[in-house]
């Protein structure tokens, strides 16, 4: 049975709502930013990373490590926790993984290990393979995150009824990285017969819940926004509505956006709100959604100028820009509500 959440010893959870109003089409709507970025190691991941530890050690004799595979957020956390608890903690990540997550995982003290897909492989699936592999050879508890049932049902329980609480929305919008954010809102949302729908949000590349759309770009360069593997959480569920936001265009509207003083939201949660953006502008009535915003700005911005704008087609960046501008200064951020 799931630990309660109440139980968390670290800040996880309770995280803000930052609103917003789109003016489209005559129509002016909120969408409101979950802002995961306040969690005690910065990420939705957070969550995952407690939940998963603190029942896999309840009750059990402590292990003397434990693994898993990570795109980085995930590890970092792992390893934070670990740090407080004095347990060693190994990441198997991919080249993929940011400087921040890195440096921040070895710095708690825990082992970092990239691994190299084999011919045909996707990043996603070496990670799992080498951590097992490690695993085994090591006598290392795997928490094995991409196939637990316990990473759904972390936001089953604790994410989105959290978000929905502040509700009504007519949708939430969430990005795919392991799945397990999309499929616990898919759960909770058909457990509770909610009437908000959910909208996955990923790059053209991306067959996490939905084959690929190269029409909508094919490059997978940011970390956690979609995979190069069917997440083992899209079995036995409906395929959810997905819309198709580019790296490109993700990208574009993150410097327009830093620019212009935006908070400071992560790159695949930037996806997520052009996704809900998309979808508002085909509206015919004022609405009201949710965008969970997985991560902060501060664990890519380093990186932005060396690594993330030159991995894209500089001319589909530069259209990008010139498309999201204008909608994009239609964004109001709202003042905070009195408490
Ligand atoms: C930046 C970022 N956004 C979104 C996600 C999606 O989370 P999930 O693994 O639940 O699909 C992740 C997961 O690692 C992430 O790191």
């Amino acid at each position: 049975m799931p630990r309660e959440t109440s139980d968390c010893p670290f800040k996880i959870g309770n995280t803000p709502l930052t609103s917003l109003t789109l003016a489209a089409n005559g129509l002016t709507h909120e969408i409101c930013l979950k802002e995961e970025r306040f969690n005690a190691f910065g990420s939705i991941k957070d969550r995952v990373a407690w939940y998963i530890l603190s029942n896999a050690l309840a009750g059990g004799k402590k292990p003397s490590g434990v693994i898993d595979a990570s795109s980085g957020n995930y590890g970092f956390a792992l390893a934070s926790i670990g740090k407080a608890l004095d347990l060693p903690v190994t990441i198997v990540s991919s080249a993929s993984i940011s400087g921040f997550n890195a440096e921040g995982i070895r710095q708690a003290g825990a082992r970092l290990i990239l691994s190299e897909p084999r011919p045909g492989e996707s990043s996603n699936a070496a990670r799992m393979r080498v951590a097992g592999e490690i695993a085994e050879r090591e006598g290392l508890l795997f928490l094995d995150q991409y196939n637990n049932a316990l990473n759904p049902q972390c936001h089953e329980n604790w994410t989105a009824p959290e978000l929905l609480r502040d509700g009504p929305f007519d949708a939430c919008f969430v990005a795919a990285s392991s799945g397990g954010t999309a499929r616990g809102f898919m759960d909770y949302l058909s457990a509770t017969q909610s009437r908000t729908g959910l909208v996955l949000v990923e790059p053209g590349g991306s067959k996490a819940f939905a084959a690929p759309d190269p029409s909508h770009g094919h490059t997978l360069t940011i970390p956690g926004y979609g995979s190069g593997r069917t997440s083992t959480f899209a079995q036995d569920v409906a395929p959810p509505a997905v819309i198709r936001i580019s790296d490109e265009h993700v990208l574009a509207a993150a410097v327009h956006l830093a620019a212009n003083g935006f908070p400071p939201i992560g790159l695949s949660s930037i996806g997520v709100l052009l996704g809900a953006v998309k979808w508002l502008e085909t509206a015919t009535s004022a609405m009201r959604v949710g965008c969970v915003c997985a991560d902060g700005a501060e664990r890519y911005s380093g990186e932005m100028d060396t690594r993330y704008l030159p991995a894209v087609d500089a001319d589909k960046l530069k259209s990008a820009s010139a498309i999201l501008g204008g909608t994009l200064d239609g964004l109001v951020c709202q003042p905070a509500p009195r408490t």
